[in-house]
């Protein structure tokens, strides 16, 4: 079957980097069943035969106007698609949807008619976010790691940097790699327009790995490989603070003032309040 990535060695690329992740979230226990969701703006790699491709069904409301996306192609996840078959099949489990005009509704082109994700509220209101700020993030990747979303069934961790202080400190790595800290949005309707909302005002106040309280974790980076790592980092902390607990301790953590030389030696954003 002809496929959209033929003699297209940019766009294939980056398709494989989301099969490549696909398979990451699948063998870290992240991604059960349909879990999870992966959307990357491939804007810069559409050419002139791209534009002149017809939708594959008629086009489809986004359930809100995001004016920064006008003419903007995104790779998509499909609905109830498996991150497992995704990373073997990444275009008979996604697909390749284009903006329309009207910013209000979605074009599917390539290459299967498979529906996008059902957190395609989120992912567009915050790639059109990040578009309209002019801001360098394509990729945008929800997901259900185990022990993050553990902490999120702690009213305790779901104060405004009270996980993102714990997890910092659990190894100098977290905040080198993951320098905005983890905002918090408490548990709303999966798919909702207000969780779409929600996540957009925690990526507004500057986060770019924001929680989902009793779900699972939103993240943006430059590309995806970039935004799974935030992941990874994070919830490798997670799992060093529970194994502490588990040995029967509190851990320690860095203390302040390891933390501030990391922060000065490594040029990183000011330590949370
Ligand atoms: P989709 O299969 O629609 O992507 O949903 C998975 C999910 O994790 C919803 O939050
Ligand atoms: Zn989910």
């Amino acid at each position: 079957m002809n496929s959209i990535l033929d003699s297209r060695p940019d766009l294939k690329s980056r398709i494989d980097a989301v099969a490549e992740v696909a398979g990451y979230l699948w063998s870290k226990g992240w991604a059960e069943r349909n879990g999870g969701n992966i959307t990357v703006n491939i804007t810069e790699c559409v050419d002139a035969r791209m534009e002149a491709l017809t939708s594959l069904m008629p086009p489809l409301p986004i359930g809100r106007v995001l004016p920064h996306l006008k003419g903007c192609w995104f790779y998509c996840k499909g609905t109830g698609k498996r991150m497992r078959d995704l990373a073997r099949y990444p275009m008979q489990n996604g697909s390749i949807i284009r903006i329309a005009p009207d910013c209000a509704s979605y074009e599917i082109v390539a290459d299967l008619p498979v529906l996008p994700t059902s957190e395609l509220p989120s992912h567009l209101s915050v790639h059109n976010y990040l578009t309209g700020k002019g801001l360098p993030y394509k990729a945008s990747l929800h997901t259900h790691p185990i022990e993050l979303v553990a902490l999120t069934h702690d009213r305790k961790w779901m104060e405004k940097d009270a996980a993102t202080r714990m997890l910092w400190s659990m190894i100098p790595e977290t905040r080198a790699f993951c320098p905005r800290g983890l905002g918090m949005v408490p548990y709303m309707l999966p798919s909702s327009q207000e969780l779409a909302q929600a996540t957009l005002e925690e990526l507004s106040r500057g986060y770019d790995v924001v929680m989902w309280e009793k779900h699972g974790v939103f993240a943006v980076d430059t590309d995806i490989m970039n935004a799974f790592d935030q992941v990874d980092v994070l919830n490798k902390s997670a799992q060093i603070y529970i194994a502490a607990r588990n040995m029967g301790f509190e851990p320690e953590g860095m203390t302040d003032c390891q933390m501030d030389e990391l922060a000065r030696v490594f040029n990183l954003p000011r330590q949370k309040a």
